[in-house]
């Protein structure tokens, strides 16, 4: 049996913060973290029809090895398309991108077409093809909204269980679509439960858009904090290497793209935060493996033993 829900919430403490960790990153390494919530939908519902399934994005992405997995548990093929596969990964391949070819995906380099001109030709492939589905990059759909409330609900349960009055969720964002779906789904409910995120892939705005994108009722967007300075997504920071060992402290592994500057910036609003916190890990530590030589070889002093 794979394990795609019902994870526990532990207690942890990072530079002296008391937060409540959910622990979905125990969740099947298939669909780690945010991929088993996300995709539920396209898990659970009958799909009989459907032979094969469309997806793009980045070649190290922990969905192209999700949506891999995905399809191999459904019989259908998946075609995923990539911009770029770096000659040295082709050779050796590592991380999401190993994962996914051992799950039998077909990845296509288009020889650097960018996400915005392959998401309409991949839409239109599939609304061509009776048995084709397209699955928007990082599972960015209305579809994903059944398996978050899920997640929203198990929070839910545990809320209750702990008598708490308030409560701030916190979890980065590339999407947005996690948060969104989260934060939509307690205010359904009535719950005094808040969800705080920041943006991990593009600026505050971009974020925005992606949520007025996936719902127009601004009661249900989830607060954004602002970084102290702008990143950029997937380069090698030190202070995000100093993040994420301060994190690891608790004895979890957590990942290395989305945690960091999701730690950095609830860090720096925790001071504001007068109720009881859970951050939720989203899994993704496949990815790691990639992340962390690329760590190693710009900030060797900060790697001992
Ligand atoms: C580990 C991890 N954290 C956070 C996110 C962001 O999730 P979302 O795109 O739903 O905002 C992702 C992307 O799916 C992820 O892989």
């Amino acid at each position: 049996m794979m394990k795609l829900s019902q994870t526990p919430v532990e207690c942890h403490q990072i530079d002296n913060v008391s937060l409540f960790i959910k622990r979905d990153d125990l969740l099947h390494p298939a669909f780690s973290g945010n991929k088993a919530r996300k995709f539920a939908y396209y898990l659970q519902q009958p799909f009989s029809h459907i032979k094969r399934v469309l997806g793009h994005g980045s070649v190290q992405a922990n969905s192209l090895y999700s949506l891999a997995s995905l399809a191999q548990l459904r019989g259908w093929q998946l075609d995923y398309y990539v911009n770029h596969i770096p000659q040295s990964l082709r050779d050796q391949p590592l991380g999401n991108y190993a994962a996914a070819l051992a799950a039998g995906a077909n990845i296509i380099d288009t020889a650097g077409k960018n996400g915005e001109e392959v998401e309409p030709m991949l839409a239109h492939l599939a609304a061509q093809h009776e048995d084709t589905l397209f699955i928007p990059e990082g599972g960015r759909a209305l579809e994903a909204e059944f398996g978050v409330q899920q997640l929203a609900a198990e929070i839910a349960t545990w809320w209750r269980s702990q008598q708490l009055e308030q409560l701030v969720v916190f979890l980065p964002a590339g999407t947005g679509t996690t948060a969104l779906f989260l934060q939509k789904s307690f205010c359904e409910m009535q719950l005094p439960i808040i969800v705080m995120t920041c943006a991990v892939v593009g600026g505050d705005d971009y974020l925005r858009k992606q949520f007025y994108q996936l719902c127009a009722n601004v009661r249900y967007h989830p607060t954004i904090v602002t970084p102290a300075k702008r990143y950029h997504f997937g380069k090698c920071y030190r202070e995000f290497l100093i993040a994420w060992q301060q994190m690891n402290q608790t004895g979890i592994e957590f990942e290395l793209l989305y945690d960091p500057l999701g730690w950095l910036c609830l860090k720096s609003v925790v001071a504001e935060i007068s109720s009881p916190i859970v951050y939720i890990h989203q899994g993704g530590i496949l990815g790691n493996q990639s992340m962390l030589p690329r760590y190693r070889r710009k900030y060797p002093e900060l790697f001992t033993g």
